[in-house]
């Protein structure tokens, strides 16, 4: 990319904004939901016990296939997560919360998923990702800032197989990402570039993206990513992942089709 391209991209980072019509930008949950981020810079300020409290009965209340509740949430402190993993938690936030898809909790009462383990697994994922954007959105409104996090060092969908081991996981239960809260130390970055809503809707047949568009945002992407970590780059980022993922597809398939108990 060269420099000009470069900043032709950052530009449209930071000239993007939330489209919604002035009439309705006033509604606080509206504005709540436009100007969430992933943040990743915390303040050493605690997490009032009250306030964390109203961030779990979030998730607690999240809606649910069937109403099945297929979640559980493992909740830690700085203190608590330092005995479990031995670091501070990423970013170092005040709590984290390990959120699990959780469908071994129901196996006492019920049988929901005979012989479907990829449907049961894609449920799991589904509404306890639910429940983790509740968490996120009351956190927000609250104040308190968070991320979610797949690649954590040990603690993301990508360590489930060491996770499973940690947590004492029975089968039936797939860590999917882990949330991390606390107040953020600087202003919101700008928004990451997203796509055109009219690039990612269709009514009749599905539509491709415009090719040229992609690659806008692909450019986009890039430049974000160079523009704060000036010493990496998002190919090397996603070398991260990628160097982690065959073993979590295997730690996975595991678990999804062969739970440790089966
Ligand atoms: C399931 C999930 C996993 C994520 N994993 C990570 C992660 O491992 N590390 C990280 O820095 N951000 C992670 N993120 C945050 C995304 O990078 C972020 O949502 C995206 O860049 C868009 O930014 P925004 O949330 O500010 O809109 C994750 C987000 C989601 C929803």
């Amino acid at each position: 990319m060269t420099p000009a391209d470069f900043l032709r991209s950052l530009w449209k980072i930071l000239a993007g904004r939330p489209q919604v019509p002035p009439a309705l930008a006033g509604n606080p949950l509206v504005k709540t939901i436009m100007n969430r981020r992933s943040v990743r810079q915390f303040k050493p300020q605690p997490i009032p016990e009250d306030v964390f409290s109203v961030i779990l009965e979030a998730g607690r209340l999240a809606p649910s296939t069937v109403n099945l509740q297929t979640w559980s949430f493992a909740i830690f402190t700085a203190e608590t997560w330092k005995t479990a993993f031995g670091s501070a938690i990423p970013f170092r936030a005040q709590k984290a919360v390990i959120v699990l898809g959780d469908t071994h909790r129901n196996r006492a009462v019920m049988e929901t998923f005979p012989h479907s383990p990829l449907v049961e697994y894609t449920v799991a994922v589904t509404n306890a990702s639910l429940a983790a954007m509740n968490m996120n959105m009351a956190a927000e409104a609250l104040g308190v800032s968070s991320v979610m996090l797949s690649e954590t060092g040990r603690s993301g969908l990508l360590d489930a197989g060491y996770l499973v081991e940690k947590l004492c996981l029975p089968s039936g239960v797939f860590p999917i990402m882990t949330i991390v809260f606390g107040y953020p130390s600087q202003a919101y970055p700008p928004m990451p570039p997203k796509l055109p809503l009219n690039q990612i809707t269709f009514t009749d047949r599905y539509r491709e993206t415009d090719p040229v568009i992609l690659q806008d945002w692909m450019d986009q992407m890039q430049a974000g990513y160079k523009a704060s970590h000036l010493f990496s780059s998002f190919e090397a980022q996603l070398q991260v992942y990628r160097s982690k993922i065959h073993k979590a597809e295997e730690d996975l398939k595991r678990m999804v089709f062969y739970g440790p108990e089966d």
